[in-house]
């Protein structure tokens, strides 16, 4: 067996290999298209030779491993602190029980020490997102593998060799049609204006700072989501909590992606704020503002000891898959 680095012409064996991991595994990946695989793994910012490799046995392509590295860093990243990813690994099921799994992750993760790396991590941080089919549904998909699928014989591999969970997450799933505003939402909206909250559409224009929200939750993401979104001409909806002047909730921004799928960033709540109901009547906004522009289902990710699973819950989720976010050090 010999390892080296993918070309092109690799792509009708890889698609094969792909479509092979999806039948015989259960791999939830979309089936291959070879223009998808272009676009996730040749053309984006991260794309880098050395850390896509394949395995090569009788003159066939018998394996494939895809990992990659952040190039953008967000305040506090370096080089240096950010993991190599490892974004996919396959092994013909003509091929297994051979070490090709083994000798492809030996020879990635070498790469990832070469690079500087001190550890791999498979999660939802990597730059590269790979689309999944969320079981159960009439082909809805989710833009992100938040994680290893824990029902994927890959993950047993993984945790074989030296990989560790750091995270649980589960993925949660509502079809749109199903959606059903519950009475509590407009007690909730009700309480916290009487408390001088404003929950709600979010009007730009309306200035408010959220530097100390984004503080106190400890997240440099939603703060630039929040810069980023509110210095287009024309944001996409936002949904917040404010009082006199301040953010102290957020979710959004409002998109629908091709597949039908209700896109948006996440849900945070000012520490200072929680438990009052603010998540629970921006969350119920978010979905209404979905079915107003289309979107046919909502999907997401949460920690399985978050108690954001409760929100979900209670508008209607249901959980789909669960995943592991996986860690080794090197
Ligand atoms: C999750 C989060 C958005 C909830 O915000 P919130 O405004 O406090 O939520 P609500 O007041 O609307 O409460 C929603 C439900 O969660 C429960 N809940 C909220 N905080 C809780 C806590 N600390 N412990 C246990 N349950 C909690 C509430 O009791 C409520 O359930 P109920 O309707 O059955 O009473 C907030 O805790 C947060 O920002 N967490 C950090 C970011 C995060 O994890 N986001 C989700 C990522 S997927």
């Amino acid at each position: 067996m010999t390892i080296r680095i993918f070309t092109v012409q690799d792509l009708a064996a890889i698609g094969a290999l792909w479509d092979a991991c999806r039948k015989n595994d259960g791999a939830l990946y979309r089936p291959f298209d070879e223009a998808y695989f272009k676009e996730k793994f040749l053309d984006g910012a991260v794309y880098e030779p050395a850390l896509l490799l394949v395995s090569c046995e009788d003159g066939k392509v018998t394996g494939f491993i895809a990992g990659c590295r952040k190039h953008a860093f967000l305040p506090g990243e370096t080089e240096q602190n950010t993991p190599g990813y490892l974004t996919t690994l396959m092994v013909s099921p003509a091929y297994r029980k051979r070490g090709t799994a083994s000798a492809l992750l030996d020879a990635l993760e070498e790469r990832f020490r070469l690079l500087g790396k001190t550890k791999a991590d498979v999660s939802s941080l990597n730059p590269i997102d790979l689309h999944w089919l969320i079981p159960g549904t009439p082909a809805h998909e989710h833009n992100n593998m938040p994680g290893a699928d824990e029902e994927n014989a890959a993950t047993g591999f993984l945790l074989s060799h030296g990989y560790k969970p750091t995270v649980h997450e589960v993925a949660m799933y509502l079809n749109l049609s199903d959606y059903k505003k519950a009475d509590f939402v407009e007690q909730k909206r009700s309480e916290l204006l009487r408390q001088g909250i404003v929950a709600g559409r979010y009007d730009p224009k309306e200035n408010c700072e959220w530097d100390g929200m984004c503080d106190r939750v400890g997240s440099e993401y939603w703060r630039k989501v929040l810069r980023d979104e509110l210095a287009k001409p024309s944001p996409r909806p936002l949904f917040c909590a404010r009082t006199e002047g301040h953010i102290v909730g957020f979710t959004g921004p409002a998109d629908v992606e091709e597949s039908g799928r209700g896109w948006f960033t996440g849900i945070c709540t000012d520490p200072l704020y929680e438990q009052k109901g603010i998540a629970t009547v921006l969350f119920n906004d978010l979905m209404n503002c979905f079915i107003s522009i289309g979107a046919k289902y909502s999907s997401l990710f949460t920690g399985t000891e978050n108690h954001a699973q409760r929100l979900y819950l209670k508008t209607g989720f249901r959980p789909a898959r669960r995943f592991a976010m996986l860690r080794k050090e090197l």
